[in-house]
């Protein structure tokens, strides 16, 4: 059915990164109209240029007074941890061992995989993300039923069963082998299916032998448009153990590019205690940095640098991280953000954090042109966010002079309840409860 669809309502996107480009990286259109056909973009401009240039079959949306942005895109989340956020009082390293290894154990159970999967996306579609890159458990199956429901959703996402061979609890720990077969089979079940993706996943240097790693070089350099995702230089505990396992490593990323594994469509989460020489093999090979602010407060893991990311050209998205991140919502993700920028002290616009959320997440993912914005022939998937979710947001926003400021309200104040409706390929998959909308108080 090639029958066009418009939508109506203020509509915002990013062509570039506003710390870099400025005022010319956003697009406004207040009054604003996007035309949907097959489940892309066709074109966006003024209603007022566009509706009288329509065929009479089109069919119209309106969400006037509304905000209409690209859905957001979550670079890197815990399929495992949906039911442990916000778990007390530990470190990275230890917050594995008491909360993180023994929830990941469940997965070794098909329905309760399924049921997670399907809680999950819940959630990622309430809180307006349309994309994700996700880390499963070591079982294949949690890889399985998280691909079957997103397929069965018709979402782009992306994701892998991790690696991990040593430095874990026994009935977690795959091996060089076995971790290298399942998922070269999921592999071949799932990559590029529908709108789905394949990232091979070692959990981190520290749980994976060098064998492993040779395991992972192999599968790239077999599927190499597939991705690398995993964790960077989170912990300055874990910095200090990967010195020890890899005593001939140049540095913690010099683990993963002895493994071939710093290139385009790599994905590393956190990346915050950086040398200068990794932060410029990061840039120079189009790897990207996932920055997960609530984690990085949570766990009191440090504050990412994102001025010196911007100055090595490196592409930075954000993540959730949940379940060590304590939020879902992209929003409160940028609000966090804001602060960890204050802390030493940089600027961090709500620009930029839009940005982050959706053009830079899918330029992280190597996916500009296919999603993160309303360019021609990008995928239809966006949110309608609403300036007036809570009274007090309401209250707030009319104070707003600028459209900076309403935006950065909506950060600061605002969270899942901002999502009016969430679309994907042009077709509406969420709305709000109108009962629930202020059945919370913030
Ligand atoms: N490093 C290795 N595994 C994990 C994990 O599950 N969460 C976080 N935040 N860091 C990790
Ligand atoms: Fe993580």
């Amino acid at each position: 059915n090639n029958k066009m669809t418009v939508i109506c309502a203020n509509i915002l996107d990013f062509v570039d990164d506003p710390a870099i480009a400025g005022e010319s990286a956003h697009r406004y259109f207040e009054k604003g109209a996007l035309v949907i056909q097959n489940g892309k973009v066709v074109k966006l401009g003024y209603e007022q240029d566009i509706l009288p240039s329509l065929n009479k079959s089109a069919t119209i949306i309106r969400h006037d007074g509304k905000l209409v942005m690209p859905g957001m895109i979550d670079t890197h989340i815990h399929l495992p941890q949906t039911e442990m956020v916000g778990a007390y009082g530990e470190q990275l390293l230890s917050w594995l061992t008491e909360y993180a290894f023994p929830t990941e154990k469940k997965f070794t159970c098909e329905h309760y995989s399924k049921d997670i999967s399907n809680r999950f996306l819940d959630e990622l579609l309430r809180n307006g993300t349309t994309t994700a890159l996700v880390f499963g458990t070591v079982h294949p199956q949690s890889v399985d039923a998280f691909f079957n429901e997103s397929q069965k959703r018709n979402l782009r996402m992306i994701a892998g069963k991790v690696m991990m061979d040593r430095n874990c609890p026994d009935d977690l720990s795959d091996c060089a082998q076995t971790s290298y077969d399942q998922s070269k089979a999921l592999i071949e079940k799932w990559h590029n299916v529908d709108r789905l993706s394949y990232a091979v996943t070692p959990r981190f240097a520290p749980t994976s032998t060098p064998e492993q790693l040779q395991k992972c070089t192999q599968l790239l350099e077999e599927y190499p448009d597939t991705y690398l995702h995993t964790h960077l230089s989170e912990n300055k505990d874990e910095c200090e153990w990967v010195k020890g396992l890899f005593p001939e490593a140049e540095d913690y990323l010099g683990v993963y590019e002895q493994a071939k594994m710093v290139r385009k469509r790599s994905v590393f989460a956190h990346s915050i205690h950086l040398s200068e020489r990794e932060l410029c093999c990061l840039g120079d090979n189009n790897a990207a940095i996932s920055h997960c602010p609530t984690s990085n407060l949570f766990l009191g893991s440090g504050l990412l640098n994102l001025k010196r990311c911007e100055e090595h050209g490196i592409n930075v998205g954000m993540g959730t991280d949940v379940g060590a991140g304590t939020s879902f919502s992209m929003l409160q993700t940028g609000n966090e953000a804001y602060k960890i920028q204050q802390l030493q002290g940089q600027k961090f616009s709500a620009f930029k954090g839009m940005y982050l959320a959706t053009l830079g997440g899918a330029r992280a993912l190597d996916l500009e042109g296919t999603i993160g914005n309303f360019n021609v022939g990008c995928e239809a998937d966006f949110i309608v966010m609403d300036y007036a979710a809570t009274s007090f947001l309401k209250f707030r926003i009319g104070h707003a002079k600028t459209l900076h400021e309403q935006l950065f309200a909506m950060m600061m104040l605002g969270d899942d309840r901002c999502i009016e409706q969430t679309y994907i390929m042009g077709k509406s998959v969420y709305k709000r409860d109108a009962k629930e909308q202020f059945s919370t108080t913030h």
